[in-house]
This record gives C-alpha cells, sequence and structure tokens, in this order.
C-alpha cells in the first residue's frame, strides 16, 4: 500500500481507497494481510477485487487475524445496546465500522434480525456471522435484506432471503409508546428509519398545535406527535406508506392524524400559496446526496424545502429539519439552514444539533459513519 494510505490509516480511517494499494495476491472477499510501503505488516483487511474501497480493516498491527475477534466484537455490540436500555424492541445491534465489523449491518425486530452484507468480504463471512447471531440472540428467525444498491459496487448479487428460522409477513415491534407493524421483506431500509428513534423523542418536547409530518415513510414522527398536536398531517410519495401510517394510526389509536400521497416540494407550494399555518413541521427527506458531485444540487433541494417549511411555518413553531446524505456536513446544513432563514426572513434559533440513535454510533476519523444530521429550530416571531 502507499505511503498516502498508511498515513489514512493512521487517522483512525478504516478504508483504503484502490488507488493506494499497490500490489494485491488475493482473490476477492478474503481477508488479508495488509503491508505498507516499508514492509511493515499494517493490519489484516476485507478485500474486495470490485470496488473502490478494496480494504476494509478489520484489525491494527501486526498481531494475526483471529475468527474468534470477529464473534467477540458482536458479543461487545450485543452487550452496548442491552446497556443503553433502550424503551423499544426494535434497534440496531452492529452499526458496521462503528462495532468494527466493516459493512455489517443488524437490526433487531421483536425476536427477529435483519442483516446487511455489504463488501465481498462480510458477505463471505455471512454464514458464521448467522452462526454467531444464533448462538448470542436465538432469535425466531434472520432475514438478510441483501438488496441495497451499494451491493452492485461490489458486483454481489442483490438479493433478500431467509437464512434461519422463519420470517413473518408482518412482525409488530414497539417504539415507546407507539407500536409499528414492520414489513421486514419489503419495507425501506431494514423495514423501519430505526436511526430516527431518539429524534421523534426529541420533537415530543416542543410539538404542538397543527402538525406537518413531510416524507413522513410510516408516520414515524406523526404517531409519536400527534397526541399533543390538535391536528396531525403525513405526506410521503409512496402509496404503501401512506396505507401503512393510515394502518398504524388504527393500531395506535391515534384519531386527528391523516395520510397523503403526494411529492412534498409540489405540496408545500400548494400549501403556502393556500395560506395555511403550521405550528410544527418534520422534514426529513431522503439523501439528495448519493456522491460529492450531487452535493451543489442536494443543498439547492435542502433549501427549497427548508425555505418553503419557514413560510409555513407560525411564530413560536418549531421545524425538526433532517439531511441523512453524509456527503452534506453539518456545517453545511447548517449554512443551508442559514441562507433559508435570511431568504424567507424568519428568525430562527437553533434548539437542538442531533444526529442518528446512539445505537447507530459514529466511529471517531470515519465521518461517513455520521450522516444524520436533525436540526430542532424555532421560529422566534
Ligand atoms: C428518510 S425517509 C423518512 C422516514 C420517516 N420520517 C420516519 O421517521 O420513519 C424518506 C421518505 O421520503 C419519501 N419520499 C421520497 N421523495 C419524496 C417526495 N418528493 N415527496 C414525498 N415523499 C418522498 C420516501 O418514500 C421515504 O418514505
Amino acid at each position: 500500500m502507499s505511503a498516502r494510505g498508511e498515513q489514512r490509516l493512521r487517522t483512525g480511517h478504516p478504508w483504503i481507497y484502490r488507488a493506494d494499494v499497490a500490489d494485491v495476491d488475493a482473490s476477492g472477499g478474503d481477508i488479508v494481510e495488509v503491508i505498507g510501503p516499508r514492509r511493515r505488516t499494517l493490519g489484516h483487511a476485507l478485500f474486495s477485487d470490485r470496488s473502490q474501497i478494496p480494504l476494509r480493516m478489520l484489525t491494527r498491527g501486526d498481531a494475526p487475524f483471529e475468527p474468534a475477534m470477529l464473534r467477540a466484537r458482536l458479543e461487545r455490540a450485543i452487550r452496548f445496546r442491552d446497556s443503553l436500555n433502550l424503551d423499544a424492541t426494535a434497534y440496531r445491534v452492529v452499526h458496521g465500522e462503528a462495532d468494527l465489523l466493516p459493512s455489517l449491518v443488524v437490526d433487531r425486530y421483536g425476536s427477529y434480525l435483519v442483516v446487511q452484507a455489504l463488501s465481498q468480504g462480510m458477505d463471505r463471512l455471512l454464514p458464521s456471522v448467522i452462526g454467531w447471531l444464533s448462538e448470542l440472540l436465538s432469535p425466531d428467525g434472520i432475514l438478510a435484506r441483501n438488496d441495497p444498491k451499494v451491493r452492485t459496487l461490489e458486483g454481489l448479487e442483490q438479493t433478500v432471503e431467509v437464512l434461519a428460522g422463519t420470517i413473518p409477513d408482518s412482525v409488530v415491534v414497539r417504539e415507546g409508546p407507539i407500536e409499528y407493524d414492520v414489513d421486514l421483506r419489503k419495507g425501506q431500509k431494514t423495514g423501519l428509519f430505526l436511526d430516527q428513534r431518539e429524534n421523534r423523542e426529541a420533537a415530543a418536547r416542543y410539538a404542538h398545535g397543527r402538525l406537518l409530518d413531510g416524507f413522513s415513510y410510516h408516520g414515524g414522527f406523526a404517531l409519536r406527535l400527534a397526541g399533543q398536536c390538535t391536528a396531525a398531517e403525513a405526506i410521503d410519495i409512496s402509496a404503501d406508506a401512506v396505507a401503512r401510517i393510515t394502518s398504524n394510526a388504527t393500531r395506535n389509536r391515534v384519531g386527528n392524524l391523516t395520510a397523503r400521497e403526494a411529492n412534498v416540494f409540489d405540496e408545500l407550494r400548494r400549501l403556502e400559496k393556500a395560506g395555511e399555518r403550521y405550528d410544527t413541521i418534520v422534514l426529513d427527506p431522503p439523501a439528495f446526496a448519493k456522491n460529492k458531485a450531487s452535493v451543489p444540487n442536494a443543498l439547492a433541494g435542502y433549501k427549497e424545502i427548508n425555505l418553503r417549511a419557514l413560510r409555513l411555518l407560525a411564530p413560536g413553531g418549531y421545524l425538526v429539519s433532517c439531511s441523512c446524505s453524509y456527503n452534506v456536513n453539518e456545517e453545511m446544513f447548517a449554512e443551508m439552514v442559514h441562507e433559508a432563514s435570511i431568504d424567507s426572513h424568519t428568525p430562527l434559533t437553533i434548539v437542538e444539533k442531533r444526529m442518528q440513535g446512539r445505537d447507530h454510533p459514529v466511529l471517531v476519523g470515519a465521518p461517513e459513519t455520521h450522516y444524520l444530521k436533525c436540526f430542532i429550530l424555532r421560529r422566534v416571531e
């Protein structure tokens, strides 16, 4: 590997890019010894022969690699989540790089687990991982949601398959006071947006009056906040998501929530023209910036929805504004909010700056693991 690659490892980053890999004597999916420019062993890594990230570090230094280390890391990840005493039956058990298990995701939905192996190396390790998870957690079923597009960058198939036990068509989980009916095979991500759990709780500290939940998916924010609001409206472009919001509202006896299928960009414009006002608005769009090149367009998109939402917001109202694009960092997001506040002539305060929940921790030195921003903003007057 190049000197630049070695330097990158020193910063704590677990990925080495293709340009920094000199000679390769390995096949895709192998666990390899990584040798530095001065012939020193720098550690062991998962190797991919297709990805722009051919090396994902598993260990550092010259100690030999033992598979038992991975089992121990799984065990530690499970113990850490147990220690959080989360008031939920669905949460992330393994958050890839942050648990030193690169490119592995394990989410728990009650007595079921959903896994994702997002690199060639982790894909090859999956049978061992399933065995260890079965021993450690005794789940009723394990589903591989190996359908994310990033798998194609690794030359891997996009598949959804049951790897252990059985997986029912619908699983009921609880997050605080709210129950969700989840389709683990077809829902977005692994079924729910588990990373927003603590932000939904935080938003509940401020929500009041008339609520608009934009990009609502299964209604996570709307369902949690509706009880303290006079009326709640949820908007999503997906018909399936809207049907789920309605059935989840019935399940939770939330009577003041209506959901509609629409494009939030169009809907914000229409509501503004109609002179509507809201006291609480949530914006939780999908990642607009999938890569660095799309950042300028993404920022324009974030600014447009935030600007329009601010025009709909009543004085004393709250805007819960989120971005899950890791290419748009917190500083860029804050700058976009600043511009939206200036252009809409809205005096704004930042009440809370938040990120993904504690079960999705950030690995220091790997900024990509800090992907979710959630600002709770208050229109002062
Ligand atoms: C990050 S998720 C929202 C998660 C949700 N807030 C939660 O807490 O579960 C983004 C959602 O936006 C929806 N979406 C994408 N583009 C949209 C658009 N232009 N208008 C409305 N909804 C859109 C997707 O269907 C998806 O459900």
